[in-house]
């Protein structure tokens, strides 16, 4: 079945508020769990962008389990922030840890140019060109950041989707139904996903098709982004030192600070 692409941002005030208070508890505990699933025995504490944050439940649910982390929010519908803003209210402590701001991706300015942990959950299948999620993950990543993203899976048939909606939304509003059954027919299969990621040069994501809806997409960013800057970085070693670079200087900086200050088990390099 082709993807049916839907509207990119969620910006009518009734679609937000159906979205902000329907029961994701459920996925969104899931998105959490399989967090810490994916980066066993690692701290995790740091600066958090959670990409296309919606009305921010995932971000206070990330805040709440990592008492030690901040996360920024980014979401280029006002509607859906506005929602936030009420749920922030609500949240106790976490909210001094939580920030929701507007902003449209890959272009969103933040308060921070990099974060020690990216997340997302259900961006992909709203974008019309997945790129702008890859592209923003390279953007905001810091070298050796964590990435985890979940979302939705595309079914192989329509009649698929229809079960899944009747299945996991069909107590909900007939708005939210519909939402759900749009974004299943937007969602991408794994073998599309992992296109994506060889052409946005992230293969060291690995892509994992969860229970019978959901896909997630994990892994660490490299500290070295390219053969090319792998080999500068040789033959500075092999030069006496880390001083030069064919590449930018600011670039080999941040080499120079990775190799110092992370444990090597944590160091990966294109292959
Ligand atoms: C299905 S909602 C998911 C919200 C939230 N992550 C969650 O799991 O509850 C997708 C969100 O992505 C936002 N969005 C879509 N395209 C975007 C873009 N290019 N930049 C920023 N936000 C975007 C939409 O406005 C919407 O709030």
């Amino acid at each position: 079945m082709n993807r049916i692409p839907e509207p990119e941002l969620m910006e009518d005030p009734a679609q937000a508020h159906a979205y902000a208070n329907a029961d994701f508890s459920k996925p969104h505990s899931n998105f959490i769990r399989l967090f810490r699933e994916s980066f066993p025995g690692d701290p995790i504490t740091g600066n958090v962008i959670d990409l296309g944050c919606g009305p921010g439940d995932i971000a206070i649910r990330f805040a709440r389990a990592f008492p030690e982390c901040v996360v920024h929010g980014v979401d280029g519908s006002q509607a859906m922030l506005d929602a936030g803003e009420t749920l922030l209210a609500r949240c106790g402590d976490a909210r001094n840890r939580v920030r929701l701001i507007p902003g449209m991706l890959p272009d969103a300015d933040m308060p921070l140019s990099r974060y020690d942990i990216v997340i997302s959950n259900s961006l992909l299948h709203q974008l019309h060109e997945p790129q702008t999620l890859w592209t923003s993950v390279q953007k905001f990543a810091a070298p050796g950041a964590a990435v985890f993203i979940m979302d939705l899976r595309r079914p192989a048939t329509l009649e698929e989707a229809r079960r899944l909606c009747d299945t996991y939304a069909g107590n909900e509003p007939p708005q939210l139904q519909r939402d759900y059954y749009n974004s299943l027919l937007a969602a991408f299969d794994p073998g599309e996903i992992a296109e994506q990621l060889a052409a946005a040069n992230l293969n060291q994501l690995v892509v994992h098709a969860i229970g019978d809806r959901h896909v997630t997409i994990s892994g660490r960013m490299l500290y070295i982004s390219s053969p090319g800057a792998l080999k500068s970085v040789f033959g500075a070693i092999s030069a006496g030192g880390f001083a030069g670079s064919a590449g930018d200087s600011s670039g080999c900086s941040s080499w120079c600070q990775c190799f110092g200050a992370l444990p090597s088990h944590q160091a990966q390099f294109i292959g």
